[in-house]
């Protein structure tokens, strides 16, 4: 760690940890309802539980996002956060608009939008929030001292997450209409910029973990890029096969979302390739593993198995079934869970001093959770199967469908609990390093404010801008 202000950063990855817990505890809920075990229907009925699951997810990988651009964009701008104070103001408001729309869920304060259940008044809360970080960062690499490939991907990555929240709030009452603009903030943000987020933040990881030269390293980001925006605008159609817009969108929508795997493949094969070709001398191999882990099960997860139903003629049978939820859990996982675990297990040694990265239950973490991972998706691959042949091919009721595949359930609550396991063992190991204290990089004997106030290092100085 560099500056002072990339501490904020610890605050964000804490919040990770906490609202991440509490997205298992629904899960848990709703994987025992779907096994026939609804006991919590009264105070918890499924749909609370479900809108509570999937929000909090995006709430701490949103807090994971921010916290790595606080810690990351310093670093490649050579400067302190512009606004410091503003950060630490940022995350308690979003820390606040989180809990409130989380309570808000269990009263029925909710907008019943798969997603973006968040209640408008909040959403304009969530609006401003994201403003103040975006032009904090925005105004940081303005101001810094070089910019890099990497920060600028970051950023436009950022800035356009906020601006398709946007989209989302447009006011209708026609229901192909209201589809039709959810799915630019659902789709154009995983399968769109949240790639961008995710493709700056493995270039970070890249560079710091291998010691691979930044060129070579940014080149490949272009490639991101580029395929992202090939397929991933126009693959927005395919959610639009049975919502009443234009039957062209079944051509457009399977034609180009067909394409998308390539840039998850082109993630991987960067991650795996400079992993390769680098030097492996950085001894947090904990956050490498995290690094080439998301590229490889982001492929997996968003690329192999959303290929899987992608194409009309597959998507007429699989369509709102548990084979999209086997979906969803991988990519999710894959691509940005494991890519905000992956910058947390790099930065906490950094900013807490503890270097506590090579203790035997980060590595516990990382093989456990992925393991459970892959048992859960195969466990809601069997019983999303067995829906679409029973409810799509032998015409059974959907209720009666539910029925017969509460065993695999059981299976899934297995492959949960060890999944949790691994959790666990993260995050004892994110406790352990305590406090975000550490001393700045080389600022022995030194007063931090003297040392951050130091003008760069001579060679960055000497290259302003790449
Ligand atoms: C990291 C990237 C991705 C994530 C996080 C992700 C996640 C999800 C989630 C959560 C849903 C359910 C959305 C809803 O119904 O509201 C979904 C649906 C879908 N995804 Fe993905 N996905 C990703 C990438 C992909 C890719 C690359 C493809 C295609 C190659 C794909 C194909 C689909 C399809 C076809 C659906 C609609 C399923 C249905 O009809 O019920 N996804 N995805
Ligand atoms: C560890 C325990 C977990 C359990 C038991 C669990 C279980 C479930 C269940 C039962 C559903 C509802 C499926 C339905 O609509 O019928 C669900 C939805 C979902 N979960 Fe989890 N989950 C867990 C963890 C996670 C994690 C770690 C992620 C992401 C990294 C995740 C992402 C999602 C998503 C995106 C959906 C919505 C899927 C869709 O739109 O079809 N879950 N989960
Ligand atoms: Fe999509």
């Amino acid at each position: 760690m560099k500056y002072e202000s990339q501490r904020v950063a610890w605050y964000f990855f804490a919040t990770c940890m906490l609202l991440f817990s509490l997205q298992i505890v629904y899960g848990f809920i709703m994987g025992f309802a779907h096994a026939g075990h609804d006991v919590l229907h009264e105070w918890i009925p499924f749909h609370t539980a479900r809108a509570t699951h999937t929000n909090l997810l995006v709430m701490w990988l949103l807090a994971g996002f921010m916290g790595a651009a606080y810690f990351i964009v310093p670093e490649e701008a050579d400067r302190e956060l512009y606004w410091p104070k503003l950060a630490y103001v940022q995350w308690a408001a979003l820390v606040i608009v989180g809990v409130t729309a989380v309570i808000g869920f269990h009263f029925g304060w909710w907008e019943g939008r798969k997603f973006l259940e968040i209640p408008r008044p909040l959403d304009y809360l969530v609006v401003v929030d994201v403003l103040a970080f975006v032009i904090n960062i925005g105004m940081t690499i303005w101001k810094g001292r070089r910019v890099t490939t990497t920060s600028s991907v970051l950023f436009f990555g950022l800035l356009m997450a906020a601006v398709l929240y946007l989209p989302g709030m447009i006011p209708t009452d026609n229901q192909t209409m209201d589809s039709y603009w959810r799915w630019w903030v659902v789709h154009l943000w995983v399968e769109g910029v949240w790639e961008l987020i995710m493709g700056g933040i493995l270039s970070y990881l890249l560079i710091k973990l291998t010691g691979m030269d930044r060129e070579i390293v940014e080149k490949w980001l272009y490639v991101i890029v580029g395929l992202t925006f090939l397929s991933g605008i126009l693959g927005t159609g395919h959610h639009y096969y049975f919502i009443g817009t234009p039957r062209y969108w079944l051509m457009i929508g399977g034609i180009f979302s067909a394409l998308e795997p390539l840039a998850f493949l082109g993630m991987a094969m960067y991650a795996i390739t400079i992993a390769r070709r680098g030097g492996r001398q950085h001894p947090n191999r904990t956050a490498l593993a995290w690094t080439v882990g998301c590229g490889v099960i982001s492929f997996v997860g968003a690329g192999f198995l959303g290929f899987a139903h992608t194409i009309p003629q597959v998507n007429l049978y699989t369509h709102g079934t548990l084979v999209t939820a086997m979906h969803g859990h991988m990519a999710f996982w894959g691509a940005y869970a494991m890519l905000v675990l992956a910058i947390i297990a790099y930065a906490t040694p950094a900013l807490t001093g503890r270097r506590l990265h090579d203790r035997p239950a980060a590595t516990f973490a990382f093989w456990t959770s992925n393991i459970g991972m892959i048992a859960m998706t195969l466990a809601l691959a069997v019983a999303g199967v067995t829906q679409v042949v029973l409810e799509r091919r032998v015409g059974m009721e959907f209720l009666d469908v539910q029925r017969e595949i509460e065993m695999h359930f059981w299976g899934l609550i297995m492959a949960a609990a060890l999944f949790t396991l691994g959790i666990g063992a993260y995050i004892w190991n994110f406790v352990q390093h305590g406090w975000p204290k550490g001393e700045l990089e080389g600022g022995e004997g030194q007063p931090r404010q003297e040392i951050a106030k130091q003008p760069a290092s001579d060679d960055a100085a000497a290259v302003p801008a790449e």
